[in-house]
């Protein structure tokens, strides 16, 4: 496992605690080795102090046991590598023939290119070779082809890895499982049983240290264009016919490439961009996204999108599907809401809340399944009550569970590419997400304010109220 940007934030807080735990559960290979690269000046030891320092933090108490990390740090190497000067010359050097390579690709989509050209120059890609690619996968269609085309001279489409971390979530698998696991959700999942679905990916963190990259990216690359609309695939695609990779892309193609397409009055009708200002959360006062270091003086950057988008196929006509997702909100929630027709003749006084029947997907940070329902309130009368079939897969499960990368890891180990995406795939989200911005800023409107630890502006709640409906926190 060869990581570029091994010194990098991603390399510290996700992939190597993801590797340490694959390596503890037994799960790397015998005779695994990883080597880190950068262009830093490490030895070997001091590459594994600032491991140490910078990594293992980020392994919780209950997994680390000192045994299980010395053994960890022993399959640790560094190897400087100036890409630009040396070519990959140090890594031939201790690459040994025959081994087969899982390239990961953790540094600026920038130097995709170069890495891959040079990679291949020093013969170090052959037929077993995998490459992994971070996002951002370019920051628009034609960036992102760009990319493909410059990986795609050196590896086949089956030997590349593109990670959306959240297709390796336990609770996004659970999904495919409770779609296409059961038979009575099936016959009522299309329109019109189904009258609307949210998605929500709110989070409590503000945009930290990573301005750099946050502002010249904002909400709608860094997060609808990627995980928000494979979270949207994954609920209204069609059953695939097996779980191989290309029979589950292909569905996933299908949804992206039916997505309607936004106009400019759409985009003014049915998005909504947000910035926060100085507000309160976790009780502390937190600063606005205009106070935060490294944000540009007067950046109009988005840190909250909530919009109405449509799958136009038969399933989903008329459904609006509508999606939000912001930092600094009023806690970290990600879930998704389903609601159903309610009963078409009104037989009991009064729907309480106007909706009977919800399905509610809780994906983070609790994981659960809640299906509401209607029931009667004890006492005389009929008057309803809503009440909540509730399972909770915490509890209904004791395994561990492991992080996204980890699971995601030990995929490309394993050569397994259906929690990957694919190259159409990728460009058809940005054929879909292109319009939107370049909408935006032929548009040129200031994002709307909403405080620091609340749901997101007013007109976010607007959006949906106007259609009867209303966001389930
Ligand atoms: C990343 C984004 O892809 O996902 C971050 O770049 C975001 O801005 C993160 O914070 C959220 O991931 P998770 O797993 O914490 O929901």
């Amino acid at each position: 496992m060869i990581i570029f940007g091994g010194v990098g934030d991603l390399a510290m807080r996700k992939l190597l605690p993801a590797l340490y735990m694959a390596h503890l559960h037994g799960n790397l290979p015998p005779g695994t080795r990883i080597i880190s690269t950068g262009r830093q000046e490490y030895d070997r030891a001091a590459y594994l102090a600032f491991v140490e320092e910078h990594s293992r933090p980020f392994i919780s108490g209950e997994n680390f046991t000192d045994e299980a990390w010395r053994s960890f740090q022993q399959l640790l190497e560094f190897v400087r590598i100036d890409v630009e000067k040396d070519g990959m010359a140090p890594l031939a050097k201790v690459s040994r023939p025959g081994a087969e390579r899982v390239f990961y690709l953790a540094t600026a989509p920038s130097l995709f290119t170069t890495i891959c050209d040079k990679l291949s120059e020093a013969k170090l890609v052959d037929r077993n070779a995998r490459v992994v690619l971070e996002k951002p996968l370019g920051r628009d269609l034609a960036s992102a082809v760009e990319i493909n085309e410059a990986v795609g001279r050196h590896f086949e489409e089956s030997q590349i890895y593109r990670i959306d971390h959240y297709l390796g979530k336990e609770t996004v698998q659970n999904l495919m499982v409770l779609r296409f696991g059961n038979s009575i959700l099936e016959p009522l999942w299309r329109a019109p049983n189904i009258t609307s679905v949210q998605i929500t990916v709110a989070e409590e963190v503000g945009v930290g240290s990573r301005a750099g990259f946050y502002d010249s990216a904002g909400a709608m690359r860094d997060m609808v264009q990627n995980h928000l609309l494979q979270l949207l695939c994954i609920v209204a695609m069609e059953p695939p016919a097996s779980l191989a990779p290309d029979a589950v892309r292909d569905e996933k193609l299908k949804v992206l490439r039916s997505l309607r397409r936004f106009s400019l009055a759409s985009i003014a009708r049915d998005t909504v961009r947000g910035q926060y200002v100085r507000g309160v959360s976790g009780n502390q006062e937190v600063p606005g996204y205009l106070e935060e270091r490294n944000v540009p003086e007067g950046s109009s950057t988005e840190t909250f999108v909530a919009m109405r988008a449509y799958v136009d196929t038969w399933r989903w006509s008329k459904v609006p599907f509508y999606l939000r997702t912001g930092k600094r909100m009023a806690r970290r929630s990600s879930k998704i809401v389903i609601e159903f027709a309610n009963p078409p003749f009104p037989l009991f006084p009064e729907t309480p809340g106007g909706v009977a029947n919800r399905l509610v997907i809780e994906l983070q940070p609790e994981e659960a399944i809640k299906l509401q329902l209607m029931a009667k309130q004890p006492g005389s009368g009929m008057q309803m009550q809503q009440v909540a079939l509730n399972l909770d897969l915490q509890s209904a499960f004791s395994q561990r569970r492991a992080e996204a990368y980890e699971r995601l890891l030990i995929d490309v180990v394993r050569g397994r590419l259906t929690h990957f995406m694919r190259r159409d795939e990728l460009e058809a989200a940005w054929e879909w997400a292109d319009p939107i911005i370049n909408g935006w800023s032929a548009l040129a409107e200031k994002p709307n304010p909403y405080a620091a630890g609340t749901w997101g502006p007013s007109e976010s709640f607007a959006l949906l109220a106007r259609d009867g409906f209303s966001w389930v926190e």
